[in-house]
Formats: structure tokens, C-alpha cells, sequence
């Protein structure tokens, strides 16, 4: 059953090994040492940290220094808008959010139509639609808008452009290559995008014409791409960005791989704007269950939380309580829980949180203007 494990920004297959990929990235792991620092400046730990979602960064420790001599970072991450929003990116947007609101610092949120057209077989029209569409998920999520700004790589192009060619002659085709596994059939286009996605990180210190650092929170198959950029900020007289890794949540289908709502079957992914009914519809037919083939087994040999797609969706992402979680678990293991039931208890999580974000997401129609970038 293991499939081997793919981890790049264009491709996240397999069974994922966290361990083996902070070596293969040259990352480190988040330690407790780490968490307790963070913790001295927020007063408290989200969730996502203290369950090692967010599981391993570059730099956290400098990017801390600078802040405690009074130097402030502010918060960099993005989207690539190829389609509609899931689940799995508003976990990682969440935390973003509480970063936000804990340190009080700016947001710079890129959306890389560039990006999504030059990969994907899609029209730049296309393209164009799900940029606006994904920017209402990201404002229901409620940053703060007099300190967050959304930049649209075509739409800001006098902004990026210029950046982003010093990073290009800076990068060969080759780093390319052996970074994403690309070939001489890739596109040019394709072969020059990392540059754009290394830009944001400078930009407020162009803006305020002074070294400002950089956070980036990402899920982890994003860090290639500043792997590669991060050699190159000093050259242009910059800080390297720091970064936090997030992982993946699963598909509906199972602990592998990554929530995805690119494909044409929808059956991998909850969207945003699922109704309720969707939501209970694809939480019972399609998430992989650790529960027993029947009710008497069940009851008998309990169920395994750590491949249940609910139970993970509850630990990384809609149950806060740590006391109800381990609950849910110990129960689940035991087969005093059965599987129908915590589909029932997940179902009525999700879909709490989806009626509110929904109401958001039709407020922040009105409210899209103070967030871009002008
Ligand atoms: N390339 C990312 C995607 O496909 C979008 C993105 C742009 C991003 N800049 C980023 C993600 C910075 C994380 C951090 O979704």
C-alpha cells in the first residue's frame, strides 16, 4: 500500500513521512524550546502549534531575535487561485490570522494568477474569476484590513516586475530543474515563476526603504520555491525570509496526500461553499474510516484515529478543546465511539464553521477594496 511520496509545489502524492521531509528540505523540526519562546510573546499556543500541525520553520529563532530587539516582522503567504477554496487552505489561513492578531504585524497576501495560468489548462479569464472568488475566502476569515494587503501578480506587475527579474538573473534553469523536477518540455514561463513568488517577501522593505524580516507561513510543498529564493535575498542585500511549515490536510479518501479541488471529482475535497447537505453527503460516503467493518468488531476492537480522515480533520483543524479531542480519541479507540458518530460529531463541526464563514464570505463582497493593494 505505500506509494512512494512526491512533495514539490506541483505535485504532493503518497504517504506523506514529515521526518523524512524536513531532511530532504533541509528544515527543522519545531521544538519545544521554540514553542515556549513563541508562547513568551503570544501567551498562549494555537492549537495548530501545539499539535505540531505547524511542525517545523528556517529561521524562527532569528526572526524572534529581531523582534525582541524591536525589529517587527510582518506576515507573507499566498494563494494560487486555479479554482475553488477547501478546507485544507483555510486551516493554514487560520493560523496565519492568529499570527496576525498575536503580533499585531502586516500581511502581504499574493494571489499568482501568473502562476495558476502557466500550469495549469486553464484560460487566463478563467484564471481572473477565481482570483476575485478566492479573495472573499481570505477576507471571511477576518484579517485586518488596514494591515493587510492582497497583491495580484498581473494586476501589480509594475510592483513585482522589477523585483522579480533581479531574482531571475540570479537563478539558473538548472537549480530549476533539480528543484521541481522540471525538463526542457516545461514552459519559459514555468521556469521563471519562482521569481515571482520570491518578490513579496522584499516588498515593504522597498516600500519603507529599510530591511524589514519576513515570515512565511506555507505548507510545506511550498518550500522549494524559497529554497531556491533564499539563497538570493542577501545577494540583493535583503534577509532571508523566515518560514513555518504546515502539513496537509488529507483528501477525503485518506490519510495521503493533500486535500486537493483541482480535479474534476469533487470527491477529495469539502469547498467553502458547500452547503450542508454536501458536507454530510461527502463526509459519509467518501471519508476514509479507521473504524471495523461492523458494529460488533468495532465495539470489540476499537477503531484507529490515526487513519481516520475525521478524527484528523478534528485534531488539525475543528476541534480546539484538547481535553473533548483526547476524548473523541480514547473512545474511538476503545469502540465505545463508532465510526457513524464521529462522522455525526465531524459533520456538525464543519458545517458550524461553514454557516459562519458563508455569512462572511457574502459580507467581504463589500469590503474586497480595502484589502487590495492600490
Ligand atoms: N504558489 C502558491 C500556490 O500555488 C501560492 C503562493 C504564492 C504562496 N506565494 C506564496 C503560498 C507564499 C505560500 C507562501 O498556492
Amino acid at each position: 500500500m505505500e506509494k512512494d511520496m512526491i512533495v514539490n509545489p506541483y505535485e504532493v502524492k503518497g504517504d506523506i513521512d514529515y521526518d523524512k521531509l524536513i531532511k530532504e528540505f533541509g528544515v527543522e523540526k519545531i521544538n519545544n524550546k521554540l514553542l515556549e519562546r513563541i508562547k513568551k510573546h503570544t501567551k498562549e499556543l494555537h492549537f495548530m502549534l501545539r499539535r505540531g500541525v505547524f511542525f517545523a520553520n528556517r529561521d524562527m529563532n532569528w526572526l524572534l531575535d529581531e523582534y525582541e530587539k524591536g525589529n517587527k516582522f510582518f506576515l507573507y503567504t499566498g494563494r494560487g487561485p486555479s479554482g475553488p477554496i477547501h478546507l485544507g487552505h483555510l486551516g493554514t489561513w487560520t493560523f496565519v490570522k492568529w499570527l496576525q492578531d498575536k503580533f499585531g504585524v502586516e500581511l502581504w497576501f499574493q494571489f499568482t494568477d501568473d502562476e495558476k495560468f502557466l500550469f495549469k489548462d486553464k484560460s487566463f479569464e478563467e484564471i481572473q474569476k477565481w482570483t476575485d472568488d478566492n479573495m472573499l475566502d481570505v477576507i471571511a476569515l477576518g484579517f485586518d484590513p488596514k494591515k493587510t494587503h492582497f497583491i495580484v501578480d498581473t494586476r501589480n506587475a509594475n510592483l513585482l516586475y522589477p523585483e522579480a527579474i533581479k531574482f531571475a538573473k540570479k537563478i539558473t534553469f538548472s537549480t530549476v530543474k533539480s528543484a521541481f523536477g522540471m525538463t526542457n518540455e516545461n514552459n519559459i514561463g514555468q521556469i521563471f515563476y519562482t521569481s515571482m513568488q520570491a518578490v513579496p517577501a522584499i516588498i515593504p522593505s522597498i516600500l519603507k526603504k529599510k530591511n524589514i524580516p519576513c515570515l512565511i507561513p506555507l505548507a510545506i510543498d511550498q518550500d522549494p520555491h524559497f529554497r531556491v529564493a533564499r539563497d538570493v535575498y542577501p545577494k540583493l542585500g535583503y534577509y532571508k525570509p523566515a518560514i513555518i511549515h504546515g502539513m496537509f490536510l488529507p483528501p477525503l479518501s485518506g490519510i495521503s496526500g493533500k486535500m486537493d479541488s483541482s480535479g474534476n471529482e469533487n470527491s477529495a475535497s469539502i469547498l467553502t461553499t458547500d452547503t450542508s447537505e454536501e458536507v454530510k453527503r461527502k463526509i459519509n460516503k467518501y471519508a476514509f474510516s479507521g473504524g471495523q467493518p461492523t458494529i460488533e468488531e468495532h465495539r470489540k476492537l476499537g477503531g484507529n484515529p490515526d487513519i481516520d480522515v475525521c478524527f484528523q480533520y478534528l485534531r488539525m483543524f475543528f476541534e480546539e478543546d484538547d481535553a473533548k479531542l483526547k476524548k473523541i480519541h480514547d473512545d474511538y479507540k476503545s469502540g465505545k465511539l463508532l465510526t457513524g458518530e464521529l462522522k455525526q460529531y465531524t459533520i456538525n463541526k464543519i458545517n458550524e464553521f461553514l454557516k459562519n464563514h458563508q455569512k462572511k464570505r457574502e459580507e467581504a463582497k463589500k469590503q474586497l477594496d480595502k484589502f487590495i493593494y492600490k
